[in-house]
């Protein structure tokens, strides 16, 4: 870690605990070396941390920059909203523009609401779904934010016990696991929340329709936590891309290009529930980020955003390829176009964990923010990846 770092690392630690708000902006350990703790600014694709030392990002703020950085349109739609107040004491006109732009393209949503976190979102999902069906238990499988009822699949003391005995968690794609649920608890499930795509697994559209059949066969409403595939995996998120419609989804990440906001919604009557329970908020109406989320629909519907993400992507992915095998290093790029992933394929996870260490280490040293899924956005550019690529054989041929 350089001087400046250190120092700033230091303070951040005695006055935050964990010296950040966000689990993964923690310094992954048997990275510290290189890792920035700290970036101060960012435009397109490319960061800067304390130092001044640019990187080519592919983290993506965790998924939200869909766009790039600083994208001129949104920023210039919320320098605009600024001089008219970010928060009024009614409704603002821009929750109806925001909602028929975000309807645009997720054409079997009826009705929609915003909230702040993706956490937010998956809540009130849930919530509609146990109000809806006057059931108690429901199935989650994957991440879906820190709330109590998301929070039992990792030690969490502070979580009531008896949020156990009604929320049931299976892993990605285990149908049978599924099935189980299912079986024992069918006529109790009020719903099933799934992160529709696993990011670094490979894709599984017969897991999605086996979902989809049970919840039509046991009365259990379907929940897409599209927080991250949102406008990501496609302007339609997981719904268009595997063609499976949910009853309600959650949206938060890419919607906004890094402003804070999300929204979940479904079909009329079963978002018409929120009649006979009380979800709300003060900021969900921030109007801020509506209006940068109005400007991102608005380039997603004149502009080829996915076509040029997915290219990058494929180039990104072809091109580790093309060094791994060149190199004979055990490594192999996978995934979908819009975020490949590194699966290293020698010895066992420890050892596989240490590679990637490795790697990463040398990556940031050279400028390239390294992140488990490539995200890419759409500022990153054929130079963008072509550099990335030098510096991924450079790594290779110092770690060999
Ligand atoms: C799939 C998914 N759902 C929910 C969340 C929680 O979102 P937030 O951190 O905005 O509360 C995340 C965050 O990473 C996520 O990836």
């Amino acid at each position: 870690m350089t001087p400046k770092h250190e120092r700033h690392y230091k303070r951040a630690m005695e006055l935050i605990p964990w010296g950040t708000q966000t689990n993964a902006k923690r310094l992954t350990a048997g990275c510290e070396e290189t890792m920035p703790p700290f970036i101060k600014r960012a435009k397109g694709c490319h960061m800067w941390d304390l130092d001044d030392k640019e990187y080519i990002d592919y983290r993506c703020s965790l998924g939200p920059i869909i766009l790039g950085y600083c994208y001129p349109s949104v920023d210039a739609a919320v320098k605009k909203q600024m001089e008219n107040g970010s928060l009024f004491s009614m409704a603002s006109p821009l929750e109806v523009e925001a909602a028929e732009a975000l309807m645009e393209n997720l054409t079997w949503v009826e009705q929609i609401r915003f909230m702040k976190t993706g956490a937010d979102a998956c809540t009130c999902c849930t919530r509609l779904a146990r109000t809806f069906t006057g059931r108690d238990h429901i199935l989650t499988s994957g991440y879906h934010g820190f709330h109590d009822v998301f929070a039992l699949e990792w030690p969490n003391p502070g979580v009531p016990n008896c949020v156990r005995d009604t929320v049931h968690h299976v892993p990605y794609n285990d149908i049978e696991a599924a099935e189980k649920i299912f079986e024992t608890y069918g006529e109790q499930l009020a719903a099933a929340i799934i992160v529709p795509y696993e990011w670094q697994k490979e894709t599984c559209g017969e897991w999605i329709h086996r979902l989809r059949q049970l919840c039509d066969h046991y009365g259990s409403l379907l929940i897409f936590d599209e927080v991250l595939t949102g406008f990501r995996l496609a302007k339609g998120g997981a719904q268009e891309y595997y063609g499976v419609t949910p009853d309600f989804a959650a949206y938060a990440k890419a919607m906004a290009n890094g402003y804070p906001v999300s929204a979940y919604g479904g079909k009329r009557q079963y978002m018409q529930t929120l009649e006979n329970t009380i979800i709300t908020t003060t900021y969900a109406g921030e109007t801020l980020s509506l209006a940068a989320c109005i400007a991102v629909m608005e380039v997603m519907k004149n502009e080829s955003v996915h076509d040029h993400i997915n290219a990058m992507g494929r180039k990104l992915r072809d091109g580790f390829n093309a060094i791994f095998q060149q190199k004979g290093f055990p490594a192999e790029a996978r995934g979908l176009d819009m975020a490949p992933f590194i699966h290293h394929m020698d010895g066992s996870d420890d050892s596989q964990k240490e590679m990637r260490n490795r790697l990463f280490v040398r990556l940031y040293d050279k400028g390239v923010f390294a992140n488990d899924s490539w995200f890419i956005n759409y500022s990153h550019q054929s130079e963008d990846i072509e550099l990335t690529l030098e510096k991924m054989e450079q790594s290779i041929r110092e770690i060999k």
